[in-house]
């Protein structure tokens, strides 16, 4: 199995994905959990985190706190997707699980140096601590296998502004250290995760499950789809376990830095058109089976029980 590190904000999708990891021994071993600020502040994405982990019985994932707030801008900028408690307004006991002491950053620096043939990063929130571990030791991106992430909108319109998408306008700076870094980057931004869409009805058959675990997320997801029906961060665990669920295209990503209208917009061009001598930095994802998805996410579901 593929060892990663899942940097998130969960965040209903981010929870999801979770889920996702955990359910695919065979493809993926989870070797921690680090949160960032994002559709919620730190403080609920770390717990969030750790309910979900007790929520599926598997207590022994460390979870690490990371960045309270992006690197240029003093507060953060959250998502109303998820509700104010980031998981749909689903309660969830307060989590015995306690958070590691060492910050998110230095966690992901450790593990990657400890993985022969390094770590996968995949991060589904703000880049922030991506961002922040590339800074700190540049020597962290020979020990990065690659980072998979959930960010941007590079051939359609974003969905927090018309032209951004959440994560990538949140952290636009941290986006773009990460693209700077050097390290393969497979993207799955709105151009597929738009199409990810669970069947009808299948939220609301989970959540009238007498089984309490199938029953939270069931809520959860119905909560979420109401806002936002599209499964943008299993994507990113979904094409870890099984690639030919996805085609993807090679391109080149910038992030809009400038204040405005623009802000967080990925600029993207792909071979043939706008490259002008640059190299591709990215694979993109453009389409996805979503009924191979959707049973992947069954399949994980089960696999927890
Ligand atoms: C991204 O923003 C968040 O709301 C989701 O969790 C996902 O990571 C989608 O734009
Ligand atoms: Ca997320």
């Amino acid at each position: 199995p593929t060892p990663i590190i899942l940097d998130c904000d969960p965040g209903v999708d981010d929870a999801i994905a979770i889920i996702m990891a955990l359910g695919l021994p065979d493809a993926i071993h989870l070797r921690a959990i680090t949160c960032v600020a994002g559709n919620v502040p730190l403080s609920s994405t770390a717990r969030n985190a750790r309910q979900i982990l007790e929520l599926a019985g598997r207590t022994d994932i460390p979870v690490h706190g990371g960045c309270t707030r992006p690197i240029m801008s003093p507060t953060g900028r959250t998502s109303s997707a998820h509700g104010t408690d980031g998981l749909g307004g689903v309660r969830l006991p307060e989590p015995a699980l306690q958070l590691q002491p060492e910050h998110a950053a230095d966690a992901i620096r450790r593990i990657a140096r400890e993985t022969p043939g390094g770590i996968t990063l995949c991060a589904i929130g703000p880049l922030t601590n991506v961002a922040l571990a590339l800074l700190r030791d540049p020597a962290l991106a020979d020990h990065v296998r690659r980072i998979v992430l959930m960010g941007g909108a590079c051939f359609g319109p974003g969905n927090i502004t018309p032209l951004a998408e959440f994560n990538f306008y949140a952290d636009p700076h941290a986006a773009q250290i990460v693209f700077d870094a050097g390290v393969p980057i497979v993207l799955f931004g709105l151009d597929v995760t738009r199409k990810a869409l669970l069947s009808e009805g299948y939220s609301a058959a989970l959540a009238t499950s007498s089984d309490q675990r199938r029953e939270a997320i069931g809520r959860m997801l119905g909560a979420y789809e109401s806002r936002d029906p599209c499964l943008h961060d299993p994507c990113v665990i979904a094409w870890l376990a099984d690639p030919d669920l996805f085609e993807l295209i090679e391109a080149h990503v910038e992030i809009s830095l400038a204040d405005g209208v623009a802000s967080g917009q990925s600029v993207t061009r792909v071979r043939d058109r706008h490259l002008e001598g640059r190299k591709p930095n990215c694979r993109v994802a453009v389409d996805v089976d979503n009924a191979a998805l959707e049973r992947m996410l069954s399949d994980c579901i089960a696999a927890l029980d």
